[in-house]
């Protein structure tokens, strides 16, 4: 027998089990259908930044969607504890941005000036106090320091949403989607076993959202970007109280004692998940001249994820006009973690017919829509993180599982 839901959620990474999860606190029956485990890709793989100042090149309505995002932390694992048990280890501890090179100054003291406009706590650390800060880092030729922005445990994030979600919804793992039709205000999924049915559909596919944003008729480009990152384990006596950024690397020290060095921007790969010897080295090199006195830190692990590239690096939420049942959460590319909170409130807002705030409205398909049509063709195509080293993978192309 065919079974029927209030609202399916394809995927089951941070963004589509906390959407499911907000839906199901709800009252509604909520079925996620996730391809391989509940969180076992880029969400589980993130180093956990909540970047919202770090990760944004200029004011507007993404640096404002981040910000409202990371404000929401604090309650979002503090709910998360109640209801799965599992502490994320949110800590609000900053993020300092130290520059190498004379440009990266006049870029960060921009930074510095137009968050300090738009109301964010900034401020310019010189180089000589960099050492009182932080020992083991190269005081370079000073650098930001974001107090607001911090950082929780991905992994231990998608456990404990995890968690949650198979306590209030019904979850299929290895549901591989084969077909999902939206006519009549009904949603029918097939997956190679089964049917499902509902009246809502919510698409939170994370790199593999492409191709149902395509079928939908939106003309929104995602594809996987892989990104490389390892752990170390410092010696006694050494170690980061906040996170560290640069050109080259950010080093973000975790609860359990690592730091994670991340990450390589590897556009064009596919879905390619080879640890290269080349991305190590970079990463390990970049460590050691951010922080010389982590450098015989010992290593302890080395993993890849997958992010959802999308135009600008913005995601794209709410309801696909053609079909008002159908509701996408697709796009985030470096931010899933950080726009997991706020992304379950535009989706629960959508869905349950709440009015939206007009700031979210510029990630709307039809705001997505009438952007592109007044934005000449190709103008809007960055997608690269703009202060750090990416690369374009050799070789032939990779093909799609
Ligand atoms: N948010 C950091 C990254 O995607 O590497």
């Amino acid at each position: 027998m065919r079974r029927t839901y209030d609202t399916i959620v394809l995927g089951g990474g941070a963004i589509g089990c906390t959407v499911a999860w907000r839906l199901a606190q709800r009252a509604m029956r909520v079925l996620v259908l996730e391809r391989g485990r509940i969180g076992g890709e880029a969400s589980s793989a993130a180093a956990g930044m909540l970047g919202a100042q770090l990760e944004v090149g200029e004011p507007g309505p993404f640096y404002r969607l981040c910000v409202e995002s990371r404000g929401m932390y604090p309650a979002f694992a503090q709910a998360l504890l109640e209801d799965s048990g599992i502490d994320i280890q949110y800590v609000h501890n900053g993020i300092l941005q130290v520059a190498h090179r004379a440009e990266e100054v006049d870029a960060l003291r921009r930074e510095l000036t137009w968050q300090t406009a738009e109301g964010a706590r900034a401020e310019w650390i010189h180089a000589q106090d960099i050492p009182a800060l932080e020992p083991d880092v190269s005081p370079g030729l000073g650098g930001l320091f974001l107090p607001d922005d911090g950082n929780v445990s991905a992994p231990l994030l998608m456990r404990a949403l995890a968690r949650a979600v198979h306590r209030r919804c019904d979850v299929r793992e290895g549901a591989e989607v084969t077909a999902v039709s939206a006519e009549s205000g009904r949603v029918d999924v097939r997956t190679v076993e089964e049917t499902f049915s509902a009246d809502h559909l919510v698409v939170a596919a994370g790199a593999w959202a492409g191709r149902f944003v395509a079928d939908l008729g939106v003309n929104f480009f995602i594809r996987p970007v892989k990104g490389q990152l390892l752990a170390v384990r410092p010696r006694a006596g050494h170690g980061l109280t906040r996170t560290l950024h640069t050109h080259q690397v950010y080093l973000v020290p975790k609860r359990d004692g690592t730091i994670v060095v991340g990450a390589t921007e590897e556009h064009g790969a596919g879905y390619n998940r080879d640890l290269t010897a080349d991305a190590i080295l970079r990463l390990l090199q970049g460590l050691r001249h951010a922080a010389p006195g982590l450098a015989d830190a010992m290593f302890d692990r080395a993993w890849v994820g997958l992010r959802p590239g999308s135009p600008k690096g913005e995601p794209l939420l709410g309801p696909v006009p053609e079909h008002p049942n159908v509701h996408l959460a697709v796009g985030h590319f470096r931010n899933g973690i950080l726009l997991s909170p706020v992304t379950g409130a535009i989706l629960e807002a959508s869905i349950l017919g709440d009015p939206w705030p007009e700031r979210w409205r510029p990630f709307t398909v039809a705001a997505w829509r009438d952007r592109e049509a007044a934005v000449p063709l190709g103008a809007e195509k960055r997608e690269a993180h703009p202060k750090m080293e990416t690369t374009t993978t050799r070789g032939e192309e990779v093909r799609e599982r």
